[in-house]
């Protein structure tokens, strides 16, 4: 499975996803600063997958900290945790990155700084391999829903290159693959950065799963013809109500799913729960550069010189389009997603099953 980032040698070699199918090359950082940069300019993207590039780039930072004691210390690694968090607003991964940091930091505050610094880098690379292991948990649990011969229609990519190696989205697409299922997955292009056509066309093909891919607008008409079994998109925060916020154009296809009763899942590790909220509204949504509407690749124009644009990148869609959230821990209805953090709580109760 295609990695998007990889710590080796004390360095991070991210894969320059702007620059895929075409080309693949990676981008060696050895500093902090050069992390967030590539989160900035989506050489690196995707909640789960930036939420990791936020440990490691922590970790690079922490290694190069002259302190004293452990507050010093704490103190630069506070400046650090503010240039990761002022990245992208709109994915709670990074947030929750920094948050796994700072009670690392708080269990471990009677040892040496050294040590620290080890164990910054260990939870680092830990975070990556758990979001393995969570995304292959939903994979098997959402499986279920895809059945011999269906259809299914998927936004952005939600797959191995947004995550630490396996996808949200598609990992139940791969799991299904494994089981031996046929099925067609039509990708809408996703403009304006074409993650779709670049990304998730890219990585499906290259498992061996047919592909088809559509305009965005296409998405409405196939719905409606009956030409789509169900979609699954993945999501950067859900809240704990399960609002959704996701790539620009996933709650237009949620509503036309209402509609033509479509089922409408989304894969979503608890790391992109955000509990903190109650609601969608209080999700910051990113509004990028407009040269990414008028231009192709940063190059070949295709608006006219100073026109005026709106490039919302993200958009929240009312939990009562979600039909049901893939978790590491199974599948639920929006309202129940509260439960998955009661410890207390029987899940089985709540969990959905394919029927
Ligand atoms: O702007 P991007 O490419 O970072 O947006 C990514 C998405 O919208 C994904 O669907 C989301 O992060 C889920 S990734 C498992």
């Amino acid at each position: 499975m295609v990695k998007a980032i990889e710590w080796f040698n004390s360095k991070v070699a991210i894969l320059d996803q702007t620059k895929l199918p075409f080309e693949i090359t990676f981008v060696e950082c050895t500093d902090y600063r050069e992390i967030a940069e590539c989160i900035r300019t989506m050489k690196i993207r995707g909640a789960p997958a930036i939420g990791i590039a936020t440990a490691m780039g922590i970790a690079l930072g922490a290694q190069n900290i002259r302190a004293e004691n452990f507050e010093r210390f704490v103190e630069s690694l506070e400046l650090i945790f503010i240039e990761m968090l002022s990245t992208r607003p709109t994915a709670v991964n990074i947030k929750w990155a920094v948050e796994r940091i700072r009670s690392l930091l708080i269990k471990n505050r009677h040892e040496s700084i050294d040590k620290i610094k080890e164990l910054i880098i260990e939870e680092a690379k830990k975070i990556q391999e758990e979001d393995i292991e969570v995304n292959k948990a939903i994979g098997r649990w959402g499986a279920g829903f895809i059945k011999d011969g269906c259809k299914i229609l998927t936004h952005c990519n939600a797959g191995s290159l947004a995550t630490g190696g396996y996808g949200t989205a598609t990992a139940p697409m791969f799991v299904a693959k494994e089981q031996g299922k046929s099925f067609d997955v039509f990708v809408d292009e996703t403009r304006p950065l074409l993650q779709g056509a670049r990304l998730t066309a890219w990585e499906l093909s290259q498992k061996g799963i047919p592909v088809i891919l559509i305009t965005d607008s296409t998405a409405g008409t196939l719905i409606k013809m009956g030409e789509i079994d169900l979609v699954i998109v993945g999501t950067d925060r859900t809240a704990s109500n399960g609002d959704v916020a996701n790539k620009i154009g996933t709650y237009t296809l949620a509503v036309l799913c209402k509609e033509h009763e479509v089922p409408f899942y989304v894969a979503a590790p608890l790391s992109s729960i955000d509990f903190s909220i109650s609601n969608g509204e209080e999700i910051p949504i990113e509004e990028r550069d407009p040269e990414e509407v008028t231009h192709i690749f940063g190059k070949y124009q295709i608006a006219p010189d100073g026109i005026k644009v709106k490039n919302i990148a993200f958009d929240v869609t009312p939990n009562k389009f979600v039909t049901a959230i893939i978790t590491e821990k199974g599948v639920f209805r929006p309202k129940h997603l509260k439960k998955l953090i009661d410890e207390k709580v029987n899940l089985e109760k709540y969990r959905l099953y394919p029927t």
